[in-house]
């Protein structure tokens, strides 16, 4: 990673610990109806990325595990006091998605909700998310996305700097072109809230 980026990441990581205490009372993009609507369809190893204060844990169905994987310590504490509400072993660890240390080819199933929005280099952190799914497994990813609708994306354009400051997310990501430009293969893409949240829905 160059210096640049070491520094962003850092920055990033600073912006998450510091709202982790009121993150859950504050975050409202995705709602609970999607979120239980994505995670429904993780299977077997499961890999969250970006688990943030575990708002997923509890949906995840019986029979599969579960790690998840974030950056910032503070976000992860959160997420451990959740640990009690999930059907399934989970595993907390704190990693950078941009550099993952599983092997290729790790988990049935890599997951990951309102993430690439802050992920500092989103394609370099979906190239890993495709590296460490299996060749048939799945990557279900919950996304808020820049508005294809011109004054809006204008406007999401413009508010961004204020966002990506507050609190490390930048609302105007056009994540469905990054999952492309990963290698991804997209076999689904749905828009859930007006065109901007999208669950999309892909092979390695
Ligand atoms: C907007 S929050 C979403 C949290 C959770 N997925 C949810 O749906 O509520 C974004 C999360 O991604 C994490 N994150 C951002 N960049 C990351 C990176 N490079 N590696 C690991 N985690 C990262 C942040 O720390 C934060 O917990």
């Amino acid at each position: 990673m160059n210096r640049d980026m070491l520094l962003q990441t850092e920055i990033i990581r600073n912006r998450y610990n510091r709202t982790a205490i009121f993150y859950d009372w504050m975050d409202k993009m995705i709602s609970d109806a999607a979120r239980k609507k994505a995670i429904s369809q993780a299977t077997g190893k499961v890999l969250e990325v970006g688990v943030g204060t575990g708002k997923n844990l509890s949906y995840y169905p019986q029979g599969g595990e579960v790690t998840g994987i974030d950056f910032s310590p503070g976000m992860l504490a959160k997420a451990q006091g959740k640990l009690h509400l999930a059907k399934v072993p989970v595993t907390l660890v704190e990693m950078d998605a941009q550099h993952m240390t599983f092997p290729d080819d790790t988990f049935d199933t890599v997951v990951a909700t309102c993430v690439f929005c802050s992920v500092p280099d989103p394609v370099q952190g979906l190239i890993e998310v495709r590296r460490v799914c299996k060749p048939n497994g799945k990557i279900i990813l919950l996304e808020h996305v820049r508005s294809e609708n011109r004054l809006l994306g204008w406007i999401m354009d413009v508010l961004n700097p204020v966002s990506l400051h507050l609190v490390g997310s930048n609302i105007n990501r056009r994540t469905v072109e990054n999952v492309r430009a990963a290698g991804i293969d997209i076999r689904h893409v749905e828009d859930i809230t007006s065109k901007i949240v999208k669950l999309i829905l892909g092979k390695p």
